[in-house]
């Protein structure tokens, strides 16, 4: 398993950088690599399982914000089989994809093309949602829409409802960013030794630097982001799972005159 690696294109803006993502090659890159790519996708998918299960009862109703291919959408229809989902993307190619894992899911899946960078993205999704659920896509989005999206999504939810964001996030300082990075690259030369590739650490670390995909990155850090959950109204905020600049984290729709659960000790 290998990654293309493919000179960024020349954009400004940061939504226009995003775009990269509607790119054929970049998706292939993605999508065939992933769990190569990103150490600890099952923790991070069993993670967020378990918080979905947590709820009084299964989620009816699951949206995927900025889906890809399925991946999480369709593991959790897999773990829920009585549920129905809805994946949002901009992407054509990545929405070809995720049409086909789906449709696995015996047509309990609804495909929506829109763009996450305006409020408008709403109009060809109908709530509310028991979950919402996103994996490394919101990082994509300016800081200002990143706050409002979750705002958004609070709307889109039953009372109740659970909101989960599993993200690439910013490291504290300079310095601790150096470390993720370089764990990355040990991971992915791991993986990529064991699949026979002979590739070195030094050719690796420089793909990991000049990915395709990093130009549309805009990475804010965990803190900050969980301060903007509560901020729009989500309580019970946290980080169910974290490695370096990844982490899995959320919160709930407060339910009725429900207060957020408080510690004793
Ligand atoms: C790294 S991929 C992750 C895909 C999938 N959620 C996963 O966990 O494997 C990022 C996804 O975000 C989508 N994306 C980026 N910017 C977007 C935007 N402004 N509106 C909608 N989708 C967007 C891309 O098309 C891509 O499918």
């Amino acid at each position: 398993m290998t990654l293309d690696v493919v000179e960024p294109p020349r954009l400004s803006s940061a939504a226009m950088d995003a775009a990269v993502w509607k790119e054929a090659h970049v998706v292939d890159a993605f999508a065939d690599a992933r769990a190569a790519r990103v150490p600890g996708t099952r923790m991070q998918i069993e993670a967020l399982l378990h918080v979905l299960a947590s709820l009084p009862a299964p989620p009816r109703r699951i949206l995927d914000v900025g889906a890809g291919d399925g991946l999480l959408l369709a593991t959790a229809l897999a773990a829920f089989p009585a549920s129905t989902g809805v994946a949002v993307d901009f992407s054509p190619p990545m929405l070809e994809r995720a049409r086909a894992w789906l449709e696995a899911s015996g047509g309990r899946a609804a495909v929506v093309e829109a763009d996450l960078v305006s409020p408008a993205w709403r109009a060809g999704v109908d709530g509310p949602f028991d979950a919402v659920i996103s994996g490394f896509a919101i990082h994509h989005l300016p800081d200002d829409r990143k706050r409002a999206l979750y705002g958004e999504i609070h709307e889109l939810l039953v009372p109740g409802g659970v909101f989960l964001n599993l993200e690439h996030v910013a490291s504290a300082t300079p310095r601790v960013e150096a470390i993720a990075d370089e764990a990355m690259v040990v991971h992915q030369h791991a993986q990529r030794r064991a699949a026979g590739e002979a590739v070195t650490l030094d050719a690796v670390r420089r793909e990991y630097r000049e990915r395709p995909d990093r130009v549309a990155n805009i990475l804010a850090p965990l803190d900050v982001q969980c301060g903007w959950l509560r901020e729009v109204g989500f309580v019970d905020v946290d980080c169910f799972w974290k490695l370096f600049e990844l982490a899995l984290f959320g919160g709930f729709r407060r339910a009725g005159d429900q207060r957020e659960s408080v510690r004793t000790r």
